[in-house]
């Protein structure tokens, strides 16, 4: 199916959706599908949740925009709220992911001038995804995204993923920042190391350059853990948040420490819808339900039994070759292409999309259950076998 009325730049499934319930998708002729893709990782309390609808509601009764010329209460509420709960100390609210990503590019790149005019330059990862807009895509080493929009942005310079060499050979007394996911989502679900994490710390640290954590996919609970740095036991000096932040509302974020922080002045950076009052309320309450009402905890307890009952059937079916992931961020890895998989789980009402060529991305809300989880494994098993 295409739509003359809309430019031709995803390629969809055919369905047309038009309700949903927690895990459920029902699209216009009434079939239900089981969505673990969730507005790829963003619906982070599932369909149709009623505290957010019922937040969005009150809400947008009392304000659903003011301009950033003046304060909001859930503006405020939201940005404590988040401080809190990291090891930083503000914030920026923007939109989406590739807008965090450009306010953490040009927060590098004022922090860098501000030590000298040479510090301007900002490495990056091989096969790291940080978005389509022009400063996120210079800094998103996939050539498929990058060839027909050169002349990127300049200043950019690309390290391999989880290589401690190769990342010592580019950071230098030139580099204002150093960006990395946690976890490679778009890439292929691929974790960094945690000794890799360290040591671009610490050549952060040396060559006084700020380290950006890429958590729009990884980050608000998706790991286990509310950002996904503490997992990994290495803080950044600025985190770029998206995706769950919202539960479904378009919001995003950049956290920056003191140092961070302090680069930008009034008029460095704004946006017309950042932080808007609705935005910032169903923010306010995807963070009540995962940190006070205990989501959290359930991701790590679905988490370890969803991850033992696949490496059963990883064990039963051999074109399943590894595991990936941590958390609600699951790759299941084959030898050939993943799209085979994922087709025919649509057909058996399974949403689920790829990570590269080779990885099947499952990503679950938070508050997943078992049973639910115990249906998508019967699934897989019987997509699996079907396809041996
Ligand atoms: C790690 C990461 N960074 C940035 C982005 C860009 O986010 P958005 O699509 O909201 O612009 C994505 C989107 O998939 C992402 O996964």
């Amino acid at each position: 199916m295409t739509s003359e009325h809309i430019m031709n730049t995803y390629s969809r499934f055919n369905g047309v959706f038009v309700r949903g319930n927690g895990i459920y998708l029902y699209d216009d002729q009434g079939k239900e599908y089981i969505d673990f893709i969730q507005g790829v990782a963003v619906n982070c309390l599932g369909h149709a949740n009623p505290v957010l609808s019922n937040t969005l509601a009150e809400q947008s009764k009392k304000i659903m925009h003011i301009s950033n010329y003046f304060w909001s209460d859930t503006q405020l509420k939201l940005a404590e709220r988040m401080v809190g709960l990291s090891n930083h100390n503000s914030l920026f609210f923007c939109n989406s992911g590739a807008e965090a990503i450009e306010v953490a590019l040009k927060l590098g790149r004022k922090f860098g001038r501000s030590i000298n005019e040479n510090k301007y330059e900002i490495v990056y990862t091989k096969n790291s995804f940080h978005g389509r807009t022009m400063g996120a895509l210079s800094v998103t080493g996939q050539e498929k995204y990058q060839k027909d929009y050169r002349p990127l942005i300049g200043g950019v310079i690309e390290s391999i993923y989880n290589d401690i060499e190769s990342l010592e050979s580019k950071i230098n007394d030139n580099t204002c920042a150093f960006i990395v996911e946690p976890v490679q989502g778009e890439g292929g679900v691929v974790l960094a190391q945690k000794s890799y994490l360290q040591k671009a710390r610490e050549l952060c640290d040396k060559y006084n350059a700020l380290l950006i954590f890429d958590e729009v996919q990884t980050g608000i609970g998706r790991l286990g853990t509310f950002y996904a740095y503490e997992k990994f036991g290495v803080i950044p000096d600025v985190i770029c948040m998206a995706k769950g932040l919202g539960g479904g509302f378009p919001i995003g974020a950049v956290l920056g420490n003191e140092r961070a922080s302090k680069t930008f002045v009034p008029g460095d950076h704004g946006n017309t819808f950042g932080g808007n009052p609705l935005g910032c309320a169903v923010g306010n309450a995807v963070i009540g339900e995962l940190v006070d009402k205990g989501v959290l905890k359930n991701v790590n307890e679905m988490s370890d039994y969803f991850y033992g009952k696949l490496e059963e059937l990883k064990s039963r079916h051999k074109s399943l070759v590894e595991l990936r992931g941590t958390g609600l961020l699951v790759g299941l890895a084959f030898e050939s292409e993943a799209k085979k998989f994922t087709d025919e789980c649509y057909k058996k009402g399974l949403l689920l999309c790829t990570a590269g060529p080779n990885v099947a991305r499952l990503l679950p809300p938070l508050n997943v259950k078992k049973d639910e989880l115990d249906k998508v494994l019967s699934i897989i098993d019987e997509v699996l076998t079907s396809l041996e």
